[in-house]
């Protein structure tokens, strides 16, 4: 038997129960992984909450890393004994997991099992964002919304490595210090200060080339004022909530903006992409490029908890979910 992170209603963190399940078999295709890490993010929390429906009792957890334990027929990507790690699957908030082998990416000696799963998802997801949705390059300013958080440290530290001119906005000193750290050469601090002012005094007026907001409700619409003309809005997420419908005529009025709204599935679509992007985290970690902050990690039971931090703004860089704290390795 195992434990397993299950919601059978959608609510608040309280309607996340620990479930003794079978250990499941893997199938044609498939590795059983024995879970070391399972990453907490806010794709969790929309989950959880009914925002994104997903067939209920579900087992939440859209990324993590361990040993694979057993393979079904037709496996030649991986063996038993391998380390590895994988996002956009769910069901990794529990000892064992069963993962289409298509999405496992072997790890490195030099990357951790903890950092492995640390940096899947939103590793892979600053990746795309810097390097494919807008391609940053030398000379743009852009502006990363919530600059200390998981996606936030990493899109931060890869943004500058381009040679872009970052801003960042965090809700406070602790975490302006942090982004700072991570190489933002200015932090606004969002709950105090307004953005939009503070953006226009650190551009000349120019505004920026890029924004990836992530925070959704309270930052979208004042963001369209800050682009240049063809610039481009890169809303990659919610946390303050969902955003309004608008008007496509409001982007031509603001400049010719681009908007995009991605998601990480179609920029590590097919098994080449995943492997690069992979590849090239795992490359950047292992020089000393990209520092993965991992800012809490809790046992698997108290998966609650970390959603409550999650959500109550109290985390910085990733938190993990460990369901072997404490066990015998
Ligand atoms: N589209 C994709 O492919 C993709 C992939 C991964 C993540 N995402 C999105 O990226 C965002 C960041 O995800 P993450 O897991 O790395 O989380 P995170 O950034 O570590 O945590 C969310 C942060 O958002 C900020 N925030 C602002 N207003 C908030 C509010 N009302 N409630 C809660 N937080 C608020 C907080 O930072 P401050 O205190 O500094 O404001 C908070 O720490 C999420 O919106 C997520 O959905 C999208």
């Amino acid at each position: 038997m195992m434990q397993a992170i299950r919601v059978h209603e959608p609510g608040g963190p309280d309607v996340l129960t620990v479930d003794e399940l079978a250990v499941p078999t893997a199938g044609a295709g498939e590795a059983l992984v024995r879970l070391e890490a399972a990453g907490v993010n806010f794709i969790d929390v929309y989950k959880r909450t009914g925002l994104y429906r997903v067939p209920l009792p579900a087992t939440l957890g859209e990324e993590g890393s361990g040993t694979v334990v057993d393979v079904g027929s037709g496996v030649a990507e991986v063996k038993v004994g391998d380390r590895v790690a994988w996002a956009g699957v769910i069901g990794s908030y529990a000892d064992y997991a069963v993962i289409p082998v298509a999405r496992l990416v072997p790890l490195p000696a030099a990357v951790d099992l903890a950092v492995g799963a640390a940096v899947m998802l939103q590793g892979m997801t600053a990746h795309y964002l810097a390097t494919s949705i807008y391609p940053l390059r030398e000379g743009d300013r852009c502006l990363v919304h919530a600059a200390a958080g998981g996606v936030g440290l990493l899109l931060v530290q890869i943004a500058k490595h381009r040679g872009a001119y970052v801003i960042g906005t965090a809700g406070s000193e602790e975490k302006a210090t942090l982004a700072r750290d991570a190489g933002a050469d200015e932090v606004i601090l969002y709950a105090r200060d307004d953005f939009v002012a503070e953006t226009r005094r650190i551009t000349g007026g120019r505004g920026v080339n890029v924004i990836y907001d992530s925070v959704g409700r309270t930052t979208f619409l004042p963001g369209l004022d800050l682009l240049v003309p063809r610039g481009m809005m890169v809303l990659f997420g919610q946390s303050s909530g969902p955003v309004a419908p608008i008007d496509p005529q409001l982007l031509s009025q603001k400049g010719s903006l681009f908007l995009t709204r991605p998601t990480m599935g179609h920029y590590t679509a097919t098994r080449d992409e995943l492997l690069w992007r992979a590849r090239e985290l795992f490359e950047w970690i292992a020089d000393g490029r990209l520092n993965v902050r991992i800012g809490a990690e809790y046992a698997l039971a108290d998966a609650a908890e970390a959603h409550r931090a999650l959500e109550g703004r109290r985390t910085t860089g990733k938190v993990l979910l460990r369901p072997r704290a404490g066990a015998p390795q």
